[in-house]
């Protein structure tokens, strides 16, 4: 394992190797999620590049910021299985914000105003700038994202076409626990109580998808409301059922559309989201 804390270290010992680079940027607190970004990136590149960065600019809230978990002791040893092929990049700030750690402002249309984009101000300028900052610096041949996170996959993608960047954006599924709770580095933050209540936000998102075409979106919004809030511990900040190439909310569904289900939700102090494709009616 090779572990650089500046871009330009980093670039100098890639311009001696041969071979794709296949980037997976991380916020660190690993967990099988991102693993199955390592994974893939080591199936399809030469070299991964594993970044570990709590981006401040993409935190709308201080104090999720400061309790944002950390542990890069147990990350670098969850990363050792792939120890041949793998480079570690740990920034400070100044590495990635060289002047000053502000976002910068995009404009990614419809993709960035609902869901994410409406509840955390300013969130997808954080992700963008960061992203940018990491791939004009590294210059990765791909890129590794989860699903879960599916509006920044999209953001991501549009950044990468805006600014001609050339990296191969890859998208990959959603890894769950056994009882359904997609996995999250934020699922370290929930108490027990909390934890054994989250599993109930993909069932219930699976029993909505299982009635698509029999309910309109706004049963299925009562729907998953009243489901999750029967449990003490949940209390749901959106749902919405949204276009997927434009990412923009509908009430009504049409034939041959692809939609699919976005939702947040408060377990105590902890913000958890997923998402579910709905098949097509
Ligand atoms: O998904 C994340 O962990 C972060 O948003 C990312 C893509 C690493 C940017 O900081």
């Amino acid at each position: 394992m090779f572990v650089f804390t500046t871009h330009s270290e980093l670039r100098s010992f890639l311009k001696k190797q041969t071979g794709s680079v296949g980037l997976v940027p991380t916020m660190g607190a690993l967990h099988k999620g991102h693993l199955s970004l390592v994974q893939k990136a080591a199936e399809n590149n030469n070299w991964v590049l594993v970044s570990i960065f709590i981006n401040p600019t993409q935190f709308n809230n201080a104090n999720d910021l400061a309790k944002y978990p950390k542990n890069m002791a147990k990350d670098l040893e969850l990363l050792t299985p792939y120890n041949k092929k793998l480079i570690v990049y740990t920034p400070n700030d100044s590495d990635l914000y060289p002047k000053a750690i502000n976002a910068k402002k995009y404009d990614f249309g419809s993709l960035a105003l609902h869901m994410e984009g409406a509840f955390r101000d300013n969130h997808f300028n954080g992700v963008a700038t960061v992203i940018e900052a990491l791939f004009r610096n590294l210059k990765p041949d791909r890129a590794y994202f989860g699903e879960k996170d599916f509006q920044q996959l999209q953001i991501i993608k549009a950044l990468n076409d805006q600014l001609n960047l050339g990296i191969k954006i890859i998208g990959c599924p959603i890894i769950r626990e056994i009882d359904g709770i997609a996995m999250s580095s934020r699922n370290q933050l929930l108490n027990k109580k909390e934890r054994n209540a989250a599993p109930i936000i993909h069932q219930t998102l699976q029993e909505i998808a299982e009635n698509n075409g029999r309910w309109d979106v706004n049963y299925m919004n009562h729907f998953f409301k009243k489901s999750v809030e029967e449990n003490f511990f949940l209390r749901v900040e959106y749902f919405f059922v949204a276009e997927e190439a434009t990412l923009i909310p509908v009430s009504h569904l049409k034939k041959q559309n692809d939609y699919r289900i976005f939702v947040a939700v408060n377990a105590g102090k902890t913000r958890l989201i997923d998402t579910l494709k709905l098949g097509r009616i």
